[in-house]
């Protein structure tokens, strides 16, 4: 393509794209004037704005959609509230689909559609339709600029007949203030409230300590120095439901050393004869501290590397882990078994938000 023709090109497309002056085509705006007045069509009034019987019909119309978004709301509440999960029902065109799910969406898209409606039709047939053009100036606004905005939305709001129609008013807010539960109600799917679940584990006075790998109750001498033995409480059943949630909580790890290696008093007192049994939840976000150093009986947490001291309480050596690892306090039983005394003193696992 020779540059004659890519010169008659350009000017072919910087015509069509430029704005249009009532002049004619290819006049650009002109310096001084950039935003020149497009010519606005001289207004109309609707029908509403001249016969107050039609206004009054709007009225209605508006109240109607914001009350079917009100009524929409409740249903959705009741549905939410009523209608079992389970429930499958036939519905034409879809088929079978689940009666909870069929019922939320449905009410859930009238209470919207309802209040953008309703918002729409009140904008289109109540409110003022005059167009205005506001002049650009620099941004910082002069004290009279900024009395004509008080006064621009003084009239707005007069012109919006807020005031006036004070059923649209009314029914709007109603409206806008249940329309928004339908959020706040789901808040219920993110599961029960824990209590103080999250506080106790399975572990209780006289709770046998059962091997993980055995499903036996161990005995002193299963500990040998050097050894780390993983171990639940005596009465979790692996194929139960919640054996999981309570797994999570009370697994713990067993380890042997000479008392005299112990440093932590309170800690050697806790155990039985150089045994010591702590949660192996990592307390920084829970994964198991299992890797055992029996050199130095450091415990490491292969997700971080969170190191604790088990010679010294748990107590962090090393990593982002805030807390020490819970000790069970454990003892022998008239049979021989070792058993603990109670559940942990405090919460195992990922340490909780007062523990800093
Ligand atoms: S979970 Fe143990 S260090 Fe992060």
């Amino acid at each position: 393509m020779s540059s004659h023709d890519n010169e008659r090109n350009d000017k072919v497309l910087s015509d069509d794209h430029l704005p249009q002056s009532p002049e004619g085509r290819g006049q650009v705006a002109v310096a001084d004037d950039p935003f020149a007045d497009p010519g606005l069509p001289p207004h109309e009034p609707r029908r509403q704005d001249v016969d107050e019987r039609a206004a009054k019909r709007s009225e209605r119309t508006i109240s109607l959609l914001f009350t079917l978004a009100m009524l929409a709301t409740v249903g959705f509440i009741a549905v939410y509230s009523t209608v079992s999960v389970e429930k499958i029902v036939y519905i034409f065109p879809f088929g079978h689909v689940s009666a909870t799910n069929f019922g939320l969406g449905l009410t859930l898209a009238v209470a919207l559609f309802a209040t953008g409606a309703g918002a729409i039709h009140w904008a289109r047939t109540l409110m003022s339709d005059l167009e205005t053009a506001d002049e650009r100036h620099a941004v910082e606004a002069t004290p009279e600029v900024k009395a004509k905005v008080f006064d621009d939305w003084k009239q707005g709001v007069a012109e919006s007949q807020w005031t006036r129609r004070k059923m649209v008013r009314n029914t709007m807010l109603g409206a806008l203030t249940l329309v928004p539960l339908t959020g706040v109600v789901l808040l219920r799917d993110l599961g029960p409230l824990p209590y103080s679940r999250l506080r106790h584990t399975a572990w209780k006075e006289g709770s046998l300590i059962i091997n993980e790998s055995t499903m036996q109750p161990l005995r002193p001498e299963d500990i040998v120095v050097g050894s780390l033995t993983q171990a639940m409480p005596e009465g979790l059943d692996p194929h139960a439901e919640d054996f999981h949630a309570e797994i999570a909580k009370a697994a713990v790890m067993l380890v042997r050393l000479e008392p005299e290696e112990i440093k932590d008093q309170r800690s050697a007192e806790w155990g039985h004869e150089g045994i010591l049994c702590y949660s192996k939840i990592c307390t920084h976000i829970g994964c198991p501290a299992t890797l055992y150093e029996q050199q130095t009986h450091h415990a490491l947490c292969p997700c971080h590397q969170s190191t604790f001291d088990l010679a010294d309480g748990a107590r962090v050596l090393f990593g982002p882990a805030g807390h020490p690892l819970p000790q069970l306090r454990i003892a022998v039983n008239d049979e021989g078994y070792l058993q603990a005394l109670g559940d942990f003193e405090e919460p195992p696992g990922p340490s909780f938000w007062e523990r800093g």
